[in-house]
């Protein structure tokens, strides 16, 4: 069995009780964090190559360092919205590990300097806030949120914040409009949040799986994450696997493991021996891979080389029983209702995709259709305030390239190329 270092339920399903998390050693990382400098902590995270598990793989460390240094109030955000098609990951660490979410807020807190912290979670996850909301109250009783933690002199006071229920919220300066009371309409950047975050202060936004990394980081040090997983691609990763697999779920293995082994071993392989036809690595913006891709060791840089990038590392499978034009047109529905609608390429952009797609699955699509969403697709990329447009180009435009056969077969003959289609949304 690999290392386990973010689903140490696996080890006591006990461990969200804090009684039982202590007994595995947790807030040990913190204790040592209050041992050292908090820029010996911004070091130590630094030399780790622990790389944010929201989606971009940012240096974690680099990150922390752009928060101003010395007084004034700053604030430390884990996103925890968990929106995007595919992705369900960070539930699991919540629901199950929530000890460790909240210890590494507050190391993240004390080596930045901010003083407090916001879990924004998505609105869907009633049940895994109060979870949490129970192990906040369990760790202030313990002295490990509050005033003066475990007389260290620094205080950190963590607040549950639901959201309203939006994808777009789960983009950084959405969500800190959002936790503002405001509509949760994304930012331009710059100002980044680190100069103005939320209420106006410096703010840095950490996914939910990369904060839960640091304790152990912190407690056994840079090198022990270092010797888990390829170079500059370090540590455990959880992959969420869904689709038409026999066991979809959720494994944490080490950060490289091949696509192949997760979806036939860890996720038991295709749903009756069907063909693997397509499958999509990371959350549903993360461009489509085929069967040829199998080998790829599934990390951001050996992603990144197959124009398809790790993302949420969730991992969609599609058998050959699965129809492109109607998976792609609901994904492109996704997009263009999430869309905040600030930015005229992607609220007219991904609507028209939408409505386009929806036709060709129809069976009314015309001629010249499929050159027509390319050529919306070059109109969105990079035109835009946030990364929501250019996601729905990277879903969108690399199937219809790769599949172009099914979208054509769809326009001239006015049916679908596969027989028993199985649905996958
Ligand atoms: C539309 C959109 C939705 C996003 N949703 C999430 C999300 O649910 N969770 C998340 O951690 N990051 C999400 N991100 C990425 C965040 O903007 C941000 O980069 C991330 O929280 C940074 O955390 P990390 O450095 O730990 O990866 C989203 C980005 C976009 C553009
Ligand atoms: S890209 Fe889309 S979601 Fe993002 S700000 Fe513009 S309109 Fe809103």
């Amino acid at each position: 069995m690999s290392e386990i270092v973010l689903f140490k339920h696996l080890i006591d399903p006990e461990v969200r009780n804090i009684e039982n998390y202590i007994k595995l050693g947790g807030y040990e990382g913190l204790k040592k964090a209050f041992t050292m400098q908090p820029d010996d902590i911004i070091e130590e995270v630094k030399r780790s190559n622990l790389r944010g598990r929201g989606g971009a793989g940012f240096p974690t460390g680099l990150k922390w360092s752009f928060m101003p240094k010395g007084e004034g109030q700053k604030y430390f955000v884990c996103n925890a919205d968990e929106g995007e098609p595919g992705t369900f990951k960070d539930r699991y660490i919540m629901s199950e590990n929530p000890h460790q979410l909240i210890e590494g807020m507050v190391i993240g807190g004390y080596a930045m300097g901010a003083t407090v912290g916001y879990i924004y979670i998505r609105g869907e996850f009633e049940f895994v806030a109060k979870i949490l909301q129970k192990a906040i109250d369990e760790a202030y009783e313990k002295g490990f949120l509050g005033k003066n933690i475990l007389n260290s002199g620094f205080d950190f006071d963590l607040y549950v914040h639901l959201g309203a229920g939006a994808y777009v919220c789960g983009e950084e300066t959405g969500l800190i409009n959002s936790l503002e009371g405001k509509p949760g309409q994304p930012r331009l950047k710059p100002p980044f949040p680190a100069q103005y975050g939320v209420f106006g202060k410096p703010t840095t936004v950490n996914n939910v799986e990369t904060i839960a990394c640091v304790p152990d980081i912190i407690k056994k040090g840079a090198d022990w994450f270092l010797s888990i997983g390829p170079e500059k691609n370090n540590g455990t990763k959880i992959y969420a696997v869904s689709g038409h697999v026999n066991n979809p779920g959720v494994f944490e293995l080490p950060m490289g493991t091949p696509l192949r082994e997760i979806i036939y071993e860890h996720a038991g392989g295709i749903v009756g021996g069907k063909k693997l036809k397509a499958v999509i690595p990371g959350g549903s913006s993360a461009p489509v891979l085929g069967p040829e891709h199998l080998d790829i060791p599934m990390d951001f840089d050996s992603l990144k080389k197959v124009g398809s990038m790790l993302g949420s590392g969730a991992i969609i499978v599609m058998s050959e029983d699965t129809c492109m034009v109607e998976a792609f047109t609901r994904l492109a529905k996704f997009y263009a209702h999430e869309s905040c609608g600030q930015c005229t390429p992607c609220r007219e952009g991904t609507a028209w995709l939408y409505k386009i797609l929806k036709r060709i699955e129809d069976r009314e699509g015309k001629k010249g259709d499929i050159d027509l969403i390319l050529d919306i697709c070059g109109k969105i990329m990079g035109r835009t305030i946030c990364p929501l447009g250019d996601a729905a180009v990277m879903c969108i435009k690399p199937a219809v390239e790769r599949f172009r056969d099914e979208f054509e077969y769809h326009i001239e003959h006015k049916k679908c190329m596969v027989e028993n289609k199985i649905p996958i949304f």
